[in-house]
């Protein structure tokens, strides 16, 4: 193959492999099997380097990571990335649709969308090319970290359409909870200390060096809204839409990810929609943002110092209950790594009975101060892995007692140990306490390590 033709198949399967990858991270309607995929994938991976000139900084290929940053360059922001006015009743939101409609003597049309609890990421496009991608920062200035994002497969490095020929288009970096899920159950196998919340794990990624090691994670990316000099759409709501056809994942009208409303009935309708529906999405949210849909009322309203006017965030109440503190009992990983596991008295909390709560390490109960029988606030930490949060006072018995921290591997009674600066204590018994002897044979034959599919 000379590198006319290497150009001309390069070509091809850039092209293939965008319309593949929106068909399967956007759409999810996939065309092709996976084997398919990465068939083409890594053709294009040996022309590109047996042809080095025909490697394109928006290759499909950049997807697998590989580029590291060494510092995240500092950006400032073109348009600064302001906050929301947070509410916490429909009272509040009340008062706020009343002022608007003091504001403006007209019909108001209001777009209702998930507050996707995630990192803020700024995308600039470059006559239909991923320029750079910006985290917010304060604000006004934010960190690159456009070859991380590039790892994100739903978002598109080449678009399609009538786009601007440059523009800034604004959204949440996501953690979807299976993934979160699927990784912390890994690190508890591994006796690995857990991640708190899918929120903070998907802050930390981005921030990490190795791209490589981004795209092994799946985050995921929602997009809320574009600025440009020069935007053709009257309100939101088309803007929305039209980003879409130009290949970003924006809201899904049928799932009612988004909804154009004109009435405070409507607004209150959907908040209660979600407020329960929350808890069966693949990825969490902290509450609804209610936009005003017309760009020229959103100017007429403007803004105050730090957010706008013309938008106002819902947020949900983080569900928490009290239940009784049973017993602390202590898991042993593959490592010897010891986790204290609160055994709770069996309480509904966000639509699921909970039995057991993550205490971390002996730091954290030290400093929740807590005894056993006490009744304990049990909050989902992020709506995922309960957690114990505090407990009333006024219900602590006279004869509670306070909780003494193993000293002793619950499984081979070996002395537990304690490094310097470590949070987690360690059954220094790696060869002969059974659960850890358990746990690294798990771990030999599984997935990451041998992958054997049996074992006698
Ligand atoms: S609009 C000027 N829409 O919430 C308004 N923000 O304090 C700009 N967020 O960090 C934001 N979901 O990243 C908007 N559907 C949504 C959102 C959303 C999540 C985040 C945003 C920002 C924070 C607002």
């Amino acid at each position: 193959m000379n590198i006319e033709q290497a150009s001309i198949r390069v070509a091809e399967l850039t092209k293939a492999l965008n319309h593949h990858n929106h068909l399967y991270y956007v759409q999810a309607q996939p065309e092709i099997s996976d084997f398919e995929f990465d068939s083409l994938l890594k053709e294009l991976q040996e022309l590109e380097k047996k042809f080095p000139q025909l490697a394109d900084e928006h290759s499909p290929t950049k997807r697998v990571g590989g580029d590291i940053t060494d510092k995240f360059q500092k950006v400032p922001h073109k348009y600064p990335m302001l906050s929301l006015s947070n509410s916490y009743s429909i009272e509040e939101i009340r008062d706020w649709e009343g002022r608007l409609k003091k504001q403006i003597e007209e019909d108001i049309d209001y777009v209702l969308e998930l507050k996707y609890d995630g990192v803020a990421i700024s995308l600039t496009y470059e006559n239909g090319k991923l320029l750079r991608a910006v985290t917010r920062g304060d604000g006004e200035v934010g960190e690159e970290v456009t070859k991380n994002v590039k790892t994100i497969k739903s978002i598109p490095l080449i678009i399609n359409g009538d786009f601007p020929p440059l523009f800034e288009i604004r959204g949440e970096i996501v953690f979807p909870i299976e993934a979160f899920n699927k990784l912390n159950e890994e690190r508890a196998e591994a006796g690995e200390e857990l991640y708190a919340n899918p929120r903070n794990t998907a802050a930390g990624t981005l921030k990490n060096k190795d791209s490589a090691f981004v795209a092994t994670r799946g985050l995921d990316c929602f997009l809320y809204g574009i600025y440009s000099d020069n935007t053709a759409f009257a309100d939101h709501f088309e803007s929305l839409k039209k980003v879409k056809s130009w290949g970003f994942k924006a809201p899904e009208e049928d799932k009612r990810y988004f909804s154009k409303v004109n009435s405070i009935e409507g607004i209150e309708e959907f908040i209660e929609y979600w407020n329960d529906a929350r808890h069966n999405l693949p990825f969490e949210i902290d509450g609804i943002v209610i936009k005003v849909n017309s760009y020229q009322q959103q100017s007429l309203l403007g803004m105050t110092a730090k957010s706008p006017r013309w938008a106002i965030a819902y947020k949900f109440k983080s569900e928490n209950v009290a239940t009784r503190l049973n017993a602390v009992t202590y898991q042993v990983g593959r490592t010897g790594a010891i986790t204290p596991v609160a055994e709770l008295e069996p309480v509904v909390l966000a639509g699921t009975t909970v039995r057991r709560a993550s205490l971390h390490n002996a730091d954290q109960i030290e400093k929740l101060g807590l005894h056993v029988g006490d009744f304990v606030y049990v909050e989902k930490g992020g709506e995922i892995i309960p957690k114990v949060t505090g407990f009333d006072e006024s219900k602590r018995s006279a004869d509670s007692m306070p909780i003494f921290y193993a000293t002793n591997c619950p499984a081979c009674n070996t002395e537990l140990v304690r490094e310097d600066g470590e949070a987690q204590h360690y059954c220094p018994n790696a060869d002969g306490c059974p659960p850890q002897i358990k746990g690294k044979m798990e771990h030999f034959i599984g997935r990451k390590a041998m992958n054997i599919d049996g074992l006698g």
